[in-house]
């Protein structure tokens, strides 16, 4: 036998030999007929974002609550139950799934995907710029930039409008300038603002490569169209990044200002950190943190208030059961918002049925014990927060907006995490109670100015749900805003 057969047949033992265990799970684990090498790659590849849902769906039913997809060499498991979630996200062995890597352009070795001592040091530092005595002091910026909103809102004098891009204009403005106190003022632009195109392009580029899975090589990914259209993007947004942490920097050799704990932003505290070795952080770290603030948060929470003004627009009975409740309130009082149960009730309902952050992914690391299966490492397991928060079993009539079940008299409470909108354990989202305040002020200040309404042609329809980086709707969400001094 000829010297580089050999060879080759021993690589390929090797090879074998390291993946028998991965193998062997993927042969006991239930799920559809997987193509050799291939596996269910181009079943993956072809599926639009609005039939992932369903797909997932059928597939528990056929194959029940685990079942494996391969995708070429990669073991893919999805895990439906709560308890199942439960322990994926409190393992520590488990790091950010590899698909999420892949926004590592954008957002470098940020907290949404770093791991291990830098991610612990990093969130230790983070965590305290979201306690609720820090976030009090927003109420007041954050309440101008929603009167921005407002005003650009009147303007259209009743017309029915697709409320994404308001919407995003506002969260961004609002979340640059209390986390950077940096004034964009994107609201106030005739033009689209080429940051907000960047920003959008870049999500939509940077998601069309975590679905294919022909792109996950880096060798290959940049040597495409689409990594030249995104680094263009990627440009602008750096450029911009690295303006404002300058003049931030400047600003804070300000001996006074130094000391003054109390104007501090988010970026304050990235370039003011100091760790016991005496080492500061680079501007580097200190872009990737900024840049994954705007990127986890502003998407997201334009999102999930693009929603909320849908179900009340829709439901009219709840808009005024909520109207009644908010009437005489102060829209900048956070303490008086945070007691306002039924406002509380429909955001988490919202939140609950249109699950802003579908799915999330973990890779194993090395062997591990979830629900009472072993994992071997190398496997990617996908916890499926919009089928925890559907699932008839913790939720009776889940695709119905009842926001009732929330309330102290309506159904006990779902089991913990059967509902985990901003994720659970260690890696829970940072930026809840933020994004809670800003829903809540904005939520309080429109239905306070206006009758929401929905086209007459949308009135008997439902929305077409599509999974992309955040949950949208296919065809946008449009809403008529009819001041309520005019009716
Ligand atoms: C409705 C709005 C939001 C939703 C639904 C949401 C949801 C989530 C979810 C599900 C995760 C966990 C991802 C995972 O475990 O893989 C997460 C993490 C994160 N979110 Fe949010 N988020 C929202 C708003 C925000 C805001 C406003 C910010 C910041 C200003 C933010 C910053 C982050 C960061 C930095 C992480 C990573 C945390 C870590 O791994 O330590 N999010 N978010």
């Amino acid at each position: 036998m000829p010297l580089w057969l050999v060879f080759v047949l021993c690589l390929g033992l090797i090879v074998f030999l390291r993946k028998w265990p991965l193998l062997r799970l993927g042969c006991r684990l239930p799920g559809p007929w997987a193509f050799p090498l291939l596996g269910n790659a181009q079943m993956v590849g072809k599926l639009k974002p609005e039939f992932i849902f369903l797909v997932f769906t059928e597939l528990r039913e056929r194959f029940g609550s685990t079942y494996r997809l391969w995708l070429g060499p990669q073991l893919w498991v999805f895990l439906h139950t709560a308890e199942e979630t439960r322990q994926a996200l409190h393992d520590p062995t488990l790091r950010k799934a590899e698909t999420f890597l892949q926004l590592e352009p954008l957002i470098g070795n940020g907290l949404l995907i770093s791991h291990g001592a830098h991610w612990t040091r990093q969130r230790r530092l983070l965590t305290p710029a979201f306690q609720p005595q820090i976030l009090r002091r927003f109420a007041h910026p954050v309440a101008m930039h929603a009167d921005r909103l407002i005003a650009r809102l009147k303007d259209l004098q009743g017309a029915s409008i697709e409320v994404t891009d308001h919407l995003f204009s506002c969260l961004l403005d609002a979340i640059v300038d209390t986390s950077m106190g940096r004034q964009l003022d994107t609201q106030l632009m005739t033009e689209h603002s080429p940051i907000i195109r960047a920003f959008h392009l870049s999500s939509e580029l940077l998601f069309k490569r975590m679905i294919n899975p022909l792109l996950a090589s880096d060798w290959i990914f940049q040597r495409t169209k689409l990594w030249r259209r995104l680094r263009v993007q990627l440009e602008i947004i750096h450029q911009l990044m690295e303006t404002v942490i300058e003049e931030r920097a400047r600003e804070l050799q300000d001996a006074e200002q130094n000391k003054s704990d109390k104007s501090r932003t988010l970026l304050d505290t990235l370039l003011l950190a100091r760790f016991n070795d005496g080492s500061s952080l680079s501007r580097q770290e200190i872009r990737d943190e900024i840049n994954t603030f705007v990127f986890a948060g502003v998407d997201t929470t334009t999102a999930a208030m693009s929603f909320v003004l849908y179900g009340l627009a829709k439901h009219q009975e709840i808009q005024d059961k909520l109207l009644n409740e908010i009437k005489e309130e102060q829209a900048n009082d956070l303490d008086a918002l945070n007691e306002l149960p039924y406002l509380d009730a429909v955001i988490k309902e919202i939140l609950r049925l249109y699950t802003i952050v579908p799915t999330t992914g973990r890779q194993t690391t090395c062997s591990t014990i979830i629900g009472g299966q072993r994992y071997c490492a190398g496997i990617t397991l996908w916890i499926n927060m919009y089928g925890l928060a559907h699932d008839a079993i913790y939720y009776a009539e889940p695709y119905d907006f009842k926001p009732e079940r929330w309330l102290a008299s309506g159904s006990s409470p779902p089991p913990p995490f059967s509902y985990i909108p901003f994720s659970g354990g260690p890696h829970v989202c940072i930026g809840r109670r933020y994004s809670l305040l800003l829903m809540k002020l904005l939520t309080v200040r429109i239905v306070q100015t206006f009758r929401l309404k929905l086209r007459p042609e949308d009135e008997a329809k439902d929305l077409i749900l599509q999974a992309q980086m955040v949950l949208k709707s296919r065809n946008g969400i449009h809403v008529a805003f009819v001041e309520r001094s005019s009716l």
